[in-house]
């Protein structure tokens, strides 16, 4: 299965897609985390993206579809992937197709997570992770089992560094100019499935597996 999952800042996308990537055995693409890993370095390349990331701006397109077309041309995701956080603008997006049409494939579905801008605020600001692996969590809606630990490694659980309010609030902004044209790219593909982001997590992601179960059994993809 391809899959394109996207929403607002906040929506869900990476906690939908931890659960998508192991009950589907496909792997989680996430652009974000592969930025947050770039910055762990001192290199040049970290440096080039720091002001982005760290501004809630996006990072130039030529450098994420690069990054991403290295990425989903490895083996592990021959026979499928989840893409959390890529494509973000109608460039992208058409770098996207050129991709998958030159590798003779294409997306089986664009899940869109639509959430109030209150819940995003509300999330983001309350949202912890896990430096070393990456897992997340909410203070309230999905807690650790002891404070400040990582229930999966052990490790130690973290505020990232663009989730501060006047980040959250530029990512916002950038998500309507630049990312919400992408509803409408996919809709008149007829690719896009919205999915109330409101509801509790169990809730979304059985859902979200009211969508996946057909597409994953038809067996085609
Ligand atoms: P990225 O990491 O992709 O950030 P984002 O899109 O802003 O999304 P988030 O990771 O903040 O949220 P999410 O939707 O995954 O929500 P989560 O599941 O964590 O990108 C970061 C930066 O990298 C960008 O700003 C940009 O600079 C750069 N970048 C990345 N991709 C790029 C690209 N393609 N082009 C250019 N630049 C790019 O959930 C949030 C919280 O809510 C958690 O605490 C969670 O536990 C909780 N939660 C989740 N679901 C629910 C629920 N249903 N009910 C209650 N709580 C919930």
């Amino acid at each position: 299965m391809r899959l394109v999952i996207m929403g607002p800042p906040g929506a869900g996308k990476g906690t939908q897609s931890a659960l998508i990537s192991s009950k589907y055995g496909i792997p989680h693409v996430s652009t974000g985390d592969m930025f947050r890993e770039i910055l762990k370095r001192s290199d040049g390349l970290a440096n080039r993206i720091r002001k982005y990331v760290e501004s809630g701006e996006l990072v130039p397109d030529e450098l994420v579809v690069e990054m991403v077309r290295d990425r989903i041309c490895r083996p592990d995701c021959e026979g499928g992937f989840i893409l959390d956080g890529f494509p973000r603008t109608v460039a992208q997006a058409e770098a996207l197709d050129r991709m998958l049409e030159s590798a003779g494939k294409e997306l089986n579905a664009v899940l869109y997570l639509r959430v109030s801008e209150e819940a995003v605020v509300r999330r983001l600001s309350r949202r912890r992770v896990c430096e070393r692996c990456g897992a997340i969590y909410h203070l309230d809606y999905n807690p650790p089992k002891r404070p400040g630990v990582c229930d999966r490694c052990g490790g130690r659980l973290i505020q990232r560094d663009d989730d501060r309010e006047e980040v959250i609030r530029e990512r916002l902004r950038v998500y309507h100019e630049q990312t919400e044209p992408l509803i409408n790219y996919y809709g008149e593909k007829g690719l896009l499935v919205e999915i109330d982001g409101c509801k509790e997590i169990h809730q979304v992601w059985e859902d979200v597996q009211r969508v996946l179960d057909p597409i994953a059994s038809r067996g085609d993809c």
